[in-house]
Parts: C-alpha cells; structure tokens; sequence
C-alpha cells in the first residue's frame, strides 16, 4: 500500500493506455446513430464579397441533406464581446460570425457549409460549390499595413491598455551611459495539434450536446448557448480526450456552433472536423509581427531605461495582439519604461493565443537585447542578468509571491557548464562546426481565475473514490494529477482515486489557459476533497461506536483509508468501516476556491533560465541545437514527470521557435504559404537535442493551496532566445528574426 504522497512522484498517465490502445474517443470519434458529415468551404479571396453562391450541383450531389450559406442560414442570436478571461463568460475567437452577409474579410472565412451522409460525400459536393466573389484590394503582412498603424486603447479586448509607462523613459536613456536599440522581426505561428478542431452535435427536442475539442467546456457552452439565443442549461459540452491545443482550443470558434446549426437544420447529429489546411485559417494564428528595444545601461549594467514596442497585423474586427511586452517589462529591475502596441488592419482572421502567447517573442527581444548589453559591458551575461534582478514586480512595486531565480541561473549554469564559456565569439570549435553557448531568462505570469473554481469528492463504501470538475485534459496531464492531489487529500492511495472530467454537467471550473490550470484546478480539487475528508472524520468522532468517538478531529490523520488518532495509530477506522456501519453506499462533499485578496498585493511569475548549446556550420548555414538545459521554480511540481513533460515540449517549441516554425502571407492572394504539416515546420525528433530540465521547488502560500505555479509555457520562454544567443556566440552574428533560417546564417 502507497504511504507516501502521492503529489510529486512521477505518476504515469492515468489516461495513458486508453491514449495509446485506441480506446480514447475524441470529439471527431463519437458515434451518434444517423451521424451526418459537416464539410466546410472557405474563401478564396480575402477581401470583397461573395456576387453569387451556386448550389444547385452540389444539392444534387448523392447523399447530401443541406448547405447552409449566408442566404439560408438564419442569424445567430447575439455575437458575445471578446473576453480573454475565459471564466464563466462567453469566449468566441473572434467578434465576427461567418454566413451572414456576402461580405469576406480573410481568405478561409466560411461561406458555405455543406452537410451528407457521409464525410467523402459532404467532402465531394464541397467542391461543387461555386462561389464568385467581387474582389478588393486586401492588406495581409505587417509591410503592406506599416503605413495604417494605429495605437489601440487596449489589446485583448480592452484588458491590457496599449501603452504602458512608468518612471521616464527618456530622462532614463540619457542617464545611460550605454545603449542597445534594434528591432526584432517574427513569423507568423499557426497552431497544429495532433488533433484537428472537431465538433459533434446533437439535438434532443430542444436540448443541445456537443462533443468539442476545447481547453474549456464552459466557454464552449457559453459561446454556443450566446450565439444561438439559447439558455446555458440547454447546451451540454463534452470533452473527455483532446489532442492537444496550444491555445487554439482556448477561445471559441465559429465551428461547434456552426454544427449545432447544421444539426438543426437537418434533424441529423452532425460531425465538423475541420482539416488541417483549414485549420490555418479558422482558429486564430500568432501573428507577424515587429518588435523594437531601447535599452538603456550604466557602465556598472544597470538598466536606467527600457523601451519596447511592438506592432503587429490584426483582423478588422478586434484589436488583438498578443502580450509581447509583459514579462519582459517586468522581468528586471528598470526605473524607466516604456511600452507600446501598436496594430493594422488586415485581412486574417483574429489572432490569437499560442502556447506562451507574448511572453516567448517579447522575451526573444529583450533576452538578446540583454545579450548584446552584455558584450558591449564585457560582463558574463548571467551576472548582467542579476545585477538587474528585482525581488519585486516593477510594475507595482510588490514583492513577488515568490522567486527561485537566482537558484535557477545558478543550477541552470552549473548542469550546463556555463563557466567552461570562453566569452569571445568564435572561440569554441568542434572540427568545421562553430560551437557556441547562449543562455536567457525565462518567466512567465501566475494567472488566477476571478470567479470560483468547483469540484466535487465522492468516497464510496468499499473505499474508491471519484472527484469531479468539468475541466478537460487536453493533454497536459491534468486528469493524473487531480488524482494524485485528490489521493493525499483524502488519505487514499492513488491507485483508489479517479478523476472525471470534460463535462458541463460537472462543476465548473474556467477554462485552462495561461499555464493556470495546474493551480485553479488543483485548489478546487484540493478543497473538495479535503472538505470530504473533513466531513468523514467529523461523523467518525461524532459516533458512538467508532473507535475516534470524542476524539479532537484536528487529532485525527488519514493514511490508506484509514482515519486514526495522530499520536496513537492503533486507535482507529478505515473510512469503509464507518459507512458499512451506517448505511451508507457513499459520502460526498462539494469544495470551491477562488484566490483570495492577497494575491493583489504580489506579484506572480514562474521563473527559469534556460541555456543551449549550439552548434552552426558556417559552410551550410546549418544550426544544430545539441544541448539544452533549463532550471525553473514553478512553486510546487505536483508531478515531476507531467511537469518535465511540459517544459521539454515548452523548451522544444523554443528550438521551433528559433530555428523552424514559419509562416508567410502570400500578399497577392492573401493566403498562407504553408497549410500542411508538409511545409509548416515544427521540430521533430531529428531536430530534439537532449534536454535537460532541473526542477526547483519554492514554497508560495499566495498563488493558491498548494502552492502551484505553473509549468505549461515558462518552458518555451526564453528558450529561443536561449539559442540565438548561442548562435551569436558561436558565429559572432546577431540574427534579430525568429525563425533564424540557413540564409540568414549563410
Ligand atoms: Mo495558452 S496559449 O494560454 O492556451
């Protein structure tokens, strides 16, 4: 029988085997009697409007039921704000809903959905939909629109303002007595998860499911039940697998609720899958963008001043760019700053979240800028970085709830060899390859949601028990270490404990973003479940014929099931012995938290330092990435293998990052260049070097019950960075772009 805690062993996936059997059912793999097949057809054009749509082949194409277009599609009820809260609010991607009127504003925009019995059919007589369109002249790059700038009030829908300042940034850089001032440009991003977004719908009378691939089934349900004109309590969402999301699965999308409207129309269940290539342009992208940095220094290193704006294309409806200049105007300690967003219009859907959305490419900029700094001072870039180290947020002046950082840059350097660095660029060779080391810093913010997360304990008679909360595991692991925060709760071993969850039918709990989930959903679980236990030891103490009758319930502790006096464990009862005795087939208790007040008094971030070790054949252009260590203090590691499992995935989007991931705008179609697996690049085992990850517990009783920070992104922060740094080191070139490709390098 397991004693130890079960939080923080290396528990093995809880839904492993089912993921690797095939006995995992996603949302594009329930089977619904009568099931009908959703084909969506996008836009050819990204901007003008649609002269006239053609159905009359496609309608008469085998086995088709019908196609919706903005011609017969009735309106949608109400089109919710955009709330980046995702917590117990409606949370479409976009401010905009296809098939209304004629207008396109970015190539893929739905025009058409055609609905058949099977998914080749739809597939078929998609391609026998004509569309001709009235084309206008379109801006897609951030080139095209550098001229329409404009400076927002606020991005993420007016909760983060566009321009943020303290101290003064000018008086800053003229006490400097050195500066570093460059731009940085990026990419584009597009999300590709294993799993493609998926809905399966399906109507009982006037009750609506959904079967969705989402980060949250409450933000399903409520983008659904708002654009419908429904109550919430008619539109259940299931979510039991996800094939990983990355932020795309965060914000709602025009798809589930464009099932449950075929579904309608029909009378059929349907299925909408999207395709990979759709799935460039239908749930959101990060977005090209420029960044440019002013520092500001002293002789000594010290920052004086801190400049960084950035600007970025987004779509017509929403002002969105993602929060490039958060972290990094908080990292360090800077009187001085000074930050601004600055947008275009263009023709693309919205951008939106991807995994470290702002963080990973603000600090790309500053953790170079800082590198450049450090060469100009001649001071080892670890040294540079904590003699600007700040035990409060800058922007507040609070402490930060808690810290670890030094201990990362210091057992960072220390597994990686920092001090074997000759400084002087060029200098380290192996044969023809130029070797060089790079390091970076790395945080990312502690979210708390604002509105309370629930769940749910259920012990049963012979001893199992079950906790509940709606939140899906769209396979970060969630479902394991709920299992194992439940088990120590309770006093159980963990092989007793199960998790369920992806269902509104459940409590609720905000969807998982922004690495928060981890915390919000282990405080829930936690609360429920020590409530539970709380709730058996007082009726154990409460009985006259338990052995703990009258003892002091503080007095009483919980090992294997088994409730027994702290100081005398001879004295005592297992939970199964209790309800036998009283009839009871089971016991239950409900827990909910939220963050209390104090966390407006800290500031929260997860910090890291992260290190590589690169390799770069100046003849090829080729950049090999053949080490990579990072150390990070997430607070509490609720298990250390889910964990490792996060920030090597994290560690290794940053390679991606760095060296691969890409996607350009043809600006005369408007169109991505790559929409496949086949030209969109992500690191594959041949480009993974070995990484090494140390994690570094802190004690934080602010952030929430246990203390948990957060691992889902702080693992790509500053890892791009990390190797340009290293790239710089090895072949003395500052490249400024991510990806950093072969003919920058040539
Ligand atoms: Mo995460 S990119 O905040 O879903």
């Amino acid at each position: 029988m397991t004693t130890a805690p079960a939080i923080g062993q290396p528990t093995d996936r809880v839904d492993g085997r089912h993921k690797v059997t095939g006995g995992a059912h996603y949302s594009a793999d329930i089977h619904l009697d009568n099931l009908a097949y959703a084909v969506l057809v996008g836009a050819r054009v990204p901007s003008g409007r649609i002269t006239h749509i053609d159905t009359t082949e496609a309608m008469d194409a085998r086995g088709v039921f019908a196609i919706l277009t903005h011609e017969n599609l009735p309106r949608i009820a109400a089109q919710p704000p955009l709330i980046p809260s995702l917590a117990g609010m409606p949370a479409p991607g976009q401010t905009f809903f296809p098939l209304q009127d004629e207008v396109v504003y970015y190539t893929g925009q739905p025009v058409a959905l055609v609905v058949a019995d099977t998914l080749e059919r739809a597939q078929h007589a998609a391609a026998l939909v004509r569309v001709g369109y009235e084309e206008t002249p379109s801006v897609t790059t951030l080139d095209q629109g550098r001229d329409q700038a404009y400076e927002p009030e606020a991005i993420f829908a007016g909760f983060i303002p566009g321009r943020n300042q303290r101290g003064d940034v000018e008086a800053g850089l003229a006490q400097a007595d050195v500066r570093i001032d460059a731009a940085y440009t990026y990419a584009a991003n597009n999300h590709n998860p294993i799993e493609p977004s998926a809905t399966t719908a399906a109507w009982d009378g006037d009750q609506l499911t959904l079967y969705d691939a989402t980060q949250g089934v409450a933000a399903t349900q409520l983008t659904v039940a708002a654009l419908l004109g429904l109550t919430p309590s008619k539109v259940r969402v299931l979510s039991h697998f996800v094939g990983g999301s990355f932020g795309c699965k965060a914000m709602i999308w025009a798809h589930p609720a464009l099932a449950a409207l075929a579904s309608r129309m029909t009378g059929c269940p349907v299925r909408l899958t999207l395709t990979r290539e759709q799935m460039f342009t239908s749930v959101g992208h990060r977005e090209e963008q420029e960044q440019r940095i002013t520092l500001g220094a002293t002789t000594q290193g010290r920052l004086t001043a801190l400049r960084h704006h950035k600007l970025s294309p987004t779509s017509h409806f929403d002002d969105w760019a993602e929060p490039s200049l958060g972290v990094a105007g908080q990292i360090y300690a800077c009187p001085n700053y000074e930050g601004v967003y600055r947008l275009i219009r263009a023709n693309t859907m919205t951008p939106t979240f991807m995994r470290a959305p702002g963080e990973a490419s603000g600090m790309f900029a500053l953790e170079c800028a800082m590198d450049d700094l450090a060469r100009q001072l001649g001071i080892d870039p670890i040294e540079l970085r904590l003699r600007n180290y700040t035990d409060t947020d800058p922007n507040t002046g609070n402490p930060w709830s808690s810290t670890g950082l030094k201990e990362c840059y210091q057992r960072g350097a220390e597994r990686f060899g920092w001090q074997r660095r000759n400084p002087e660029p060029r200098s380290h060779r192996d044969g023809h390859w130029l070797i060089g080391y790079g390091m970076a810093t790395a945080g990312y913010p502690v979210y708390g949601p604002n509105n309370p997360q629930r769940a749910r304990a259920r012990l049963y008679a012979d001893g199992t028990a079950v906790v509940q909360a709606a939140t899906p595991d769209f396979g970060t692991g969630v479902a394991t270490v709920m299992t194992q925060v439940a088990a120590d709760a309770l006093g159980l071993p963990v092989e007793r404990c199960r998790f369920e969850g992806g269902d509104t039918a459940l409590p609720t709990i905000a969807s998982a973003v922004g690495s928060s989930g981890s915390g919000m959903i282990s405080a829930a679980v936690h609360t429920a479940a020590t409530n539970l236990r709380d709730q058996l030891v007082a009726q154990a103490v409460g009985d006259a014929q338990s052995p703990l009758h009258g003892a002091d319930p503080s007095t009483v502790v919980v090992r294997d099931g088994r409730m027994t006096l702290r100081d005398q464990p001879s004295i005592g009862e297992s939970y199964g012995d209790l309800l036998h005795r009283n009839f009871l087939p089971d016991v239950e208790a409900a827990g909910a938290w939220s963050p209390s007040q104090s966390v407006n008094n800290y500031g929260m971030m997860t910090f890291g330092a992260q290190f590589a070790e690169v390799a770069v054949d100046p003849g090829l252009g080729l950049a090999r990435v053949r080490r990579m260590v990072g150390a990070f203090a997430p607070g509490r590691v609720l298990n250390t293998k889910t964990a490792r499992s996060q920030l090597t995935g994290g560690m290794l989007w940053g390679l991606g990052q760095a060296l691969l991931e890409a996607n350009y705008m043809d600006a005369r179609r408007g169109r991505w260049v790559a929409s496949s697996l086949g030209d969109y690049l992500v690191p594959v085992n041949a480009d993974a070097p070995e990484v090494d990850i140390e994690l570094i517990e802190v004690e934080d009783k602010i952030v929430n019950p246990l203390g948990v920070k957060g691992v889902g992104e702080v693992g790509q922060v500053g890892a791009a960075a990390a190797i340009a740094n290293a790239i710089h080191h090895a072949t003395g070139r500052r490249i400024r772009k991510m990806p950093i490709t072969i003919e920058d390098l040539l």
